[in-house]
């Protein structure tokens, strides 16, 4: 009996820990601590280098990253929402609000420049920084959240038509990578109607 006892506490004690599971969490930044500048700039330099760098081609390098951001956050129309593993910026999108001469289309907002760094792909953060801009833009009581995708990005189609948005057209010479044209596809969702 007692040696059964053993052999099971053995066992026990040989296997292996349940992996504990990433805590994921969206916020909107309104000025960089210099961790968060880091941890961001080196998220955006990995998702470049892999090929999805929102409009970067080449890795412009750190100062031109770290300007970009700094600049974006004296950006009036824009909304900056990092993604986080643990606490650690690895993603990032944002929300573009109409500027105030558009009074035509002052019930629809953008999001864009989305991006999650490829070592923290497939985890639901891109799904939920979209839907924390979308939660936004719906409380401030914009109707259209409209958005634009190169036809090559398959993983951002997927997860924006998983969302419930609507392609309405495609751009036949929207982006230019490595000399080939490349098309672009156009999203929108209206927000007021329950989806
Ligand atoms: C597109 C991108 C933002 C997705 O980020 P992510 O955090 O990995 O996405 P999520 O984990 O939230 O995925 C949500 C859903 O999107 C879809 N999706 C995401 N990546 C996909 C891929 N590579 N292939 C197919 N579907 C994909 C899936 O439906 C997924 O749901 P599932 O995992 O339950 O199947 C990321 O791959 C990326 O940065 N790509 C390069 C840049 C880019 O395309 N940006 C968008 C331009 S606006």
């Amino acid at each position: 009996m007692m040696a059964v006892e053993g052999a099971s506490a053995q066992a026990r004690d040989a296997a292996p820990l349940p992996e504990a599971k990433p805590k994921l969490s969206v916020d909107r930044i309104s000025s960089f601590s210099e961790e968060d500048l880091l941890a961001l700039c080196e998220a955006t330099d990995a998702a470049i280098i892999d090929g999805g760098g929102f409009g970067w081609i080449n890795p412009p390098g750190r100062q031109v990253i770290e300007s970009y951001f700094k600049g974006l956050l004296m950006v009036p129309e824009r909304e900056i929402y990092v993604g986080r593993v643990d606490g650690v910026i690895v993603g990032s999108t944002q929300l573009v609000r109409p500027s105030r001469n558009n009074e035509a289309q002052a019930m629809a907002a953008t999001i864009t420049q989305a991006f999650v760094a490829p070592y923290a792909r497939r985890l639901g953060l891109a799904r939920m920084m979209a839907m924390r801009v979308e939660e936004r833009a719906r409380a401030m009581g914009y109707q259209v959240l409209n958005l634009d995708v190169r036809e090559t990005h398959v993983g951002a189609i997927s997860l924006y038509e998983g969302l419930g948005y609507v392609r309405w057209g495609e751009h036949p010479a929207y982006a230019r990578v490595g000399g080939q044209m490349i098309a672009g596809v156009f999203f929108y969702k209206l927000l007021q109607r329950k989806s």
